[in-house]
């Protein structure tokens, strides 16, 4: 028999892929296209998701021929997506009705505030896990259903409907409106304990019930695939953070990964019952396989981490590519005293102030650039440290380890100094495209071409690990630091 595999689609803030997985977990071949970012406004982002299912075609055609193997040797395909980013379509043309508003724009900020009434951010954490903020898709739609006021009544009617990413790709593949627990619990609108919609909340934020996808667990077959993967089988859907937890095999609770890309997510696997945060960590779906009970888990999201670089490269211009940030960071030992918090979109967690914006902070005539591309790798650490230590004081048990992954974890340098903020070993696996791996894992769990999630656990294997060597009262000294900074990020937006 020919060798079967399993195809991810990971459709990211940036870009697009699509990798190919062996029964090992080995990656075969991959294809990835970057999309564009449409910024109409300061602070709004979007995107075009007809371009978007565009690149993914594009992307999955690439990566079979690169792997030299045909549609039918491919057992499952998996989705994993960018969370939060709304998507609005004609059910019956397939077109959709506006840019896709994207998990980084920060239009509703007025909105949010006003959703809060008298209760304020935390109006429906009990029911949802999130506070109110701009970064979740139901407060987009509401903005869309009042720019658009004609859209409501078909929205009423389902002629016009709602998706995240994994919603809209696995409608244009199969037909099925369909979403996973993951990425509905991105949206606010899902209730964690019923694990269906919420009926108080679609109410509070008058958005119509018929517009949405039905709620699948992660793991299971939506449908098979028409057109070019004609008869595959669509077999998975994780938010990319979920999907990432799952490929770092972090099936017990305790386990903690870390995936550094357009932004930072932390992820803590709390098991089967869901845990609500004191300290600004969101509560939220692992993952959930088949039947099998619901996972949760806590999460630290930081908004911008891998995009601060991309932002020194492309707006300031201080460096040509992404990786020569390490290079300039090497020719000097410290920061020179200067500090960025890249407060772009607000600051999520633990803070979760929309009203902060970015500082460089500690500036005088010694800094150079070099001095400035540390401090944001800098960035990308303390504001890990924040996180961590919010974990540490919701878990009661200080983390010992920390399993990472992204393109960002290609910088050595800010490994060390990761492991240096933090007071603990960081570890890398060999294989870091762990958001693919997850969809992969969870869709071929879902055909049986992996028997058992404990089957997996062999596949993962230690690639570099990083040990803290900083000085504990600099370690301090720094954070301090780090912290008035912060500060003064604060209540810039009025
Ligand atoms: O919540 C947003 C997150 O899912 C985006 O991830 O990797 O596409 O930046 P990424």
């Amino acid at each position: 028999m020919t060798e079967q595999f399993i195809a991810a689609i990971d459709q990211g803030t940036t870009s697009s892929r699509c990798m190919i997985f062996d029964q090992e977990g080995r990656i075969h071949s991959v294809g990835q296209r970057e999309h564009t970012q449409i910024f109409p406004r300061p602070g709004w982002v979007e995107h075009d998701a007809q371009e978007i299912w565009t690149n993914v075609e594009h992307v999955v055609r690439e990566a079979l021929e690169q792997g030299e193997i045909s549609p039918a040797q491919l057992a499952a395909v998996g989705i994993t997506n960018q969370r939060e980013t709304t998507v609005l379509w004609d059910a019956a043309t397939g077109a959709p009705v506006h840019n896709a508003i994207v998990w980084q724009d920060t239009r509703t900020d007025q909105l949010v505030r006003e959703l809060g009434g008298g209760v304020g951010q935390e109006r429906f954490r009990e029911r949802c896990g999130l506070p109110l903020a701009t970064y979740f898709s139901g407060p987009k739609i509401r903005w869309l259903l009042d720019e658009k006021p004609e859209l409501r009544q078909r929205c009423e009617r389902g002629e016009v409907l709602f998706g995240t990413m994994d919603t809209w790709l696995i409608w244009k593949l199969t037909g099925e409106h369909v979403t996973d627990v993951t990425n509905a619990s991105r949206t606010m609108l899902m209730n964690l304990h019923t694990l269906d919609w919420d009926d108080s909340i679609l109410e509070a934020l008058d958005i119509p019930r018929a517009m949405l996808p039905t709620i699948r667990s992660s793991a299971e077959v939506y449908g098979e695939a028409t057109g070019f993967l004609a008869g595959v089988p669509v077999a998975s859907a994780l938010g990319d953070q979920h999907a990432a937890l799952f490929g770092q095999t972090c099936f017990d609770p305790g386990d903690v990964k870390g995936t550094y890309g357009t932004g930072t997510f932390l992820v803590l696997n709390t098991g089967t019952e869901p845990v609500m945060s004191e300290t600004g960590l969101l509560t939220t779906l692992g993952y959930k396989i088949g039947d099998q009970p619901a996972i949760y888990a806590l999460e630290g999201a930081i908004a911008v981490t891998g995009s601060l670089v991309q932002w020194l490269r492309d707006n300031l211009e201080l460096i040509e590519t992404a990786p020569e940030i390490e290079t300039l960071a090497r020719t000097v030992d410290d920061n020179g005293g200067c500090y960025v918090v890249p407060a772009f979109s607000g600051l999520f967690a633990p803070h979760w102030r929309s009203d902060a914006r970015g500082v460089m902070a500690g500036l005088t005539g010694y800094v150079t650039k070099a001095h400035i591309a540390r401090a944001v790798l800098e960035a990308t650490a303390w504001q890990t440290r924040e996180v961590v230590d919010a974990m540490n004081t919701d878990s009661g048990i200080p983390l010992t380890s920390l399993r990472v992954d992204g393109g960002m974890t290609a910088d050595n340098l800010l490994m060390q100094i990761l492991a240096d903020v933090l007071n603990i070993e960081v570890v890398r696996p060999m294989v870091a495209e762990t958001t693919c791996l997850g969809a992969a894992y969870a869709a071929g769990l879902a055909v049986g071409y992996w028997p058992s999630i404990e089957s997996l656990r062999a596949n993962w294997h230690k690639a570099a690990e990083w040990e803290p060597q900083m000085a504990p009262d600099k370690r301090e000294a720094e954070y301090h630091n780090w912290q008035k900074a912060v500060q003064r990020t604060l209540g810039w937006v009025e």
